[in-house]
């Protein structure tokens, strides 16, 4: 009905446009054709009458021709007429002839010379207006055998053509309406046929399961995709927000409380030796770990994690395990030790020199050496042999974490048939062309599916090793269950955008922000009203600090009045040093900040404050909170969790994010101001606006991001995976069931 009153709206503003264009086009065009039908009137007229005029003008009788005008203006529509001689004084007129139109003004356009010859003396008409109306004035020459006397001007009433035009106009309307509501009533009535035999018919597929194979396809897809809005919509309705309380709920429910093992190569706490002699505990700059520590604190279980720490072996027990968080110990982390063989060839050289690098756009190389694959291949199996050690069941909840270890999904499978093993991919996935560089590719192809599902951050993620599977393996695409079919197993390979747990727990011991603001200044020596930009990463080549510093270079450059004002301070944590390319990244980017400092310093004012050392969570959550704006220009990355921080930081609605477009964030903060990092003009323009952005649209930004990433939070991001888990063991139970019921029947 609704739809029918926008349509019908629609209709009337178009119709009233319509009628207004062609009023206009009435008028004008019956204008024109009755003042031509006028102006030949009176030429016929004069023509009429030219005998009778040439002869009472030849003798001079004035009375004579005054009452031949007299007789001529009689004509109902001719308000008055004029005698002018060829000399253009008057020799007569009616009594109501307007003044305005003498002999004398009108005579030069009769006779456009005083010796032009009588070929050269033409008619002339005009329409001019008076008090009482228009009227059309029409100039005649009057010739005796070809030889010129003067001319006749008649003034013809035009009222009668307005009339006419009314007239006209309200029929044009009156047929134009008809029309439309006749087009529109056909239009409705088509329309409302057509869509009821349309849904009639889907209906009647929906309902009686058609036999028509080529409905068969799209029928599935339909409800499969309805099923699962329905269950995303049921499971959100039925628990509200998601929290770690609801994700513990879920595990309870759905798993039976099943004890989650982690395996990822990152631990949550390092224990280092401090120069003093005592031991510290440090969380590592990782976004993988910032995302999943919390999800292993509501859910407990174990961790199992390289022992990475210079004081890591002195903290476990003879099980290699320790109990954390410090003062909370809600979980384990079991550290497995490596030797630096080990370390050199499976993390250093085929994790960080090959696969990573492959998976980026970030113009790094990547290098892939045999006994670095060999290193991988082991390690691999240690992680996966230390995996099902820590399991306390048959079918135990394993989730594998990142590039690490493609090959552990298949190793434990292998010893545990029946595990559920989840593996989340934190970084981008190559497309086919590209992972055909690695020489191993197949093999990290088979070992990932292993899993039972497989993670990525975005659809597109999931594209592209879809598209890899199909390229390199013998194996069958079920799109219907966006899943991948081996050996009669199916791996379902799914989007499931990871984030922060909220609200993240440094912001609640975080002081406000002016409170953080005023004693960074004092700290960086940095005069109250600076402008603050502030970036926060590991000193990775994807992440794009070069292009970001490059920008605020560029911002300096372009925006003048922002030298001497806008400092940028880099929180960069040494990460991976042993690689030559990291070292040489370092170098660059110390070198890049010197000369931009170099070039706009003044006095103690830097423009770039370069921190590079470890940065604990609650001093970064200061920075972000101090900072106007916040910029992560990374060059590929697979989520990017600072901008995520960043946002959860800010309780105070303040600050702007400036984004890069080549995060996988960016699909979801979209009120940040997406950039192109590599394009220095779009990226300092961004700043600059960044900058001058005014407190409510902050606000508004900020209230809106903040409510997305409340909502979407990492527990959702867990409960997600585990609920389809959940649903995965159920069907592969009763799928076992049935398999053994058969067999038993059959002997
Ligand atoms: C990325 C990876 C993580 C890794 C982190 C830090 O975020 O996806 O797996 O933990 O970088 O790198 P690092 O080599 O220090 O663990």
């Amino acid at each position: 009905m609704r739809r029918a009153v926008r349509f019908l709206m629609a209709l009337v503003v178009a119709l009233a446009l319509v009628a207004w264009v062609g009023s206009a086009i009435v008028h004008r065009t019956t204008r024109a054709w009755f003042e031509k039908d006028v102006s030949l009137r009176a030429q016929l007229v004069v023509s009429g009458a030219r005998q009778a005029l040439a002869t009472h003008w030849r003798k001079e009788q004035r009375s004579e021709l005054q009452g031949l005008l007299a007789e001529i203006a009689h004509d109902e529509r001719i308000m008055a007429a004029a005698a002018c001689a060829a000399d253009f004084t008057t020799l007569t007129r009616t009594k109501d002839y307007p003044d305005q139109f003498g002999c004398a003004d009108l005579g030069p356009h009769v006779r456009p010379s005083a010796d032009s010859p009588a070929e050269e003396w033409k008619a002339w008409g005009t329409v001019a207006t008076l008090p009482g109306g228009d009227v059309h004035v029409s100039a005649i020459p009057v010739l005796d055998a070809e030889h010129p006397l003067g001319f006749v001007v008649l003034v013809h009433d035009l009222s009668f053509v307005q009339r006419r035009e009314a007239t006209t106009q309200r029929f044009m309307l009156l047929a134009f309406g008809l029309l439309a509501a006749t087009a529109a009533i056909v239009t409705i009535v088509t329309a409302r046929l057509a869509w009821r035999g349309w849904s009639d018919e889907l209906r009647g597929i929906l309902r009686s399961g058609t036999k028509r194979p080529e409905f068969q396809p799209i029928l599935r897809d339909v409800r499969d995709l309805v099923d699962r809005i329905v269950a995303e919509k049921q499971s959100d309705r039925d628990g509200g927000a998601w929290t770690p309380q609801r994700l513990k709920h879920t595990l309870n429910r759905y798993l039976h409380g099943e004890k989650v093992v982690i395996l990822a190569n990152r631990e949550p706490y390092v224990h280092e030796h401090t120069k003093s002699g005592t031991i510290e505990v440090l969380h590592p700059a990782s976004g993988l770990v910032t995302a999943l520590e919390p999800v292993m604190r509501a859910c407990s279980g174990v961790w199992v994690a390289h022992g990475s720490g210079s004081a890591d072996k002195q903290t476990v027990d003879k099980q290699s395990r320790v109990a954390v968080p410090p003062g909370e110990e809600s979980y384990l982390i079991r550290r497995v030790w490596l030797s630096p063989e080990e370390e050199k060839g499976y993390y250093y050289g085929f994790s960080n020199e090959g696969l990573w690098p492959l998976c980026h756009i970030a113009h790094a190389r990547p290098i892939f050496r045999s006994e670095d694959w060999k290193h991988y291949q082991a390690v691999n199996q240690r992680f996966a042999d230390a995996v099902c050690e820590e399991v306390d069941s048959e079918d135990p909840i394993v989730l594998v974490q990142d590039y690490h270890f493609a090959l552990a999904p298949r190793l434990i499978r292998e010893r545990l048939p029946r595990a559920t093993v989840i593996m989340f991919w934190h970084i981008p996935w190559p497309n086919s062309a590209r992972l055909g560089i690695c020489p191993w590719r197949n093999a990290l192809l088979e070992g990932m599916l292993g899993a039972s599902i497989l993670g990525f951050h975005t659809q597109f993620d999931c594209n592209n090793f879809v598209e890899s599977v199909d390229r390199f393996l013998e194996a069958r695409i079920d799109r219907e269950q966006q899943g991948v079919v081996q050996h009669g197993r199916t791996t379902l390979v799914r989007p499931y955008p990871i984030s922060l747990e909220w609200p993240v727990r440094w912001s609640s011991t975080t002081p406000p922000a002016a409170e953080c603001r005023r004693a960074l200044c004092e700290e960086l020596e940095l005069p109250p009203n600076a402008l603050i930009g502030v970036g926060v990463d590991r000193l990775d080549y994807t992440k794009g600090v070069e292009e970001r510093l490059l920008a605020v270079e560029c911002l300096l450059d372009r925006y003048p009045e922002y030298r001497g004002r806008f400092t940028f301070i880099q929180l960069a944590a040494p990460s991976r040093t042993v690689i030559e390319r990291y070292q040489q990244y370092n170098d660059s980017v110390e070198k890049l900040a010197a000369r931009i400092n170099e070039r706009f310093g003044e006095g103690s004012y830097r423009p770039i404050v370069l921190l590079r050392r470890h940065h604990e969570p609650p001093v970064v959550f200061r920075y972000y909170r101090a900072a106007d704006v916040c910029y992560v220009s990374s060059l590929h990355d697979g989520m990017n969790l600072v901008a995520k921080e960043f946002i959860a930081a800010r309780e105070d609605e303040r600050g702007v994010l400036v984004l890069s477009q080549f995060t996988g964030a960016a699909r979801e903060l979209t009120e940040a101001l997406i950039v192109n990092p590599y394009d220095l003009g779009e990226a300092s323009a961004a700043l600059a606006t960044a900058l001058t952005l005014s407190t409510e649209e902050q606000r508004d930004r900020m209230r809106s991001m903040r409510a997305f990433l409340a909502e979407f939070n990492v527990y959702r991001w867990a409960g997600r995976m585990l609920a389809d888990a959940a649903r995965l063991r159920s069907r592969d139970r009763l799928t076992g069931r049935l398999t053994d019921h058969l067999a038993a029947a059959a002997r």
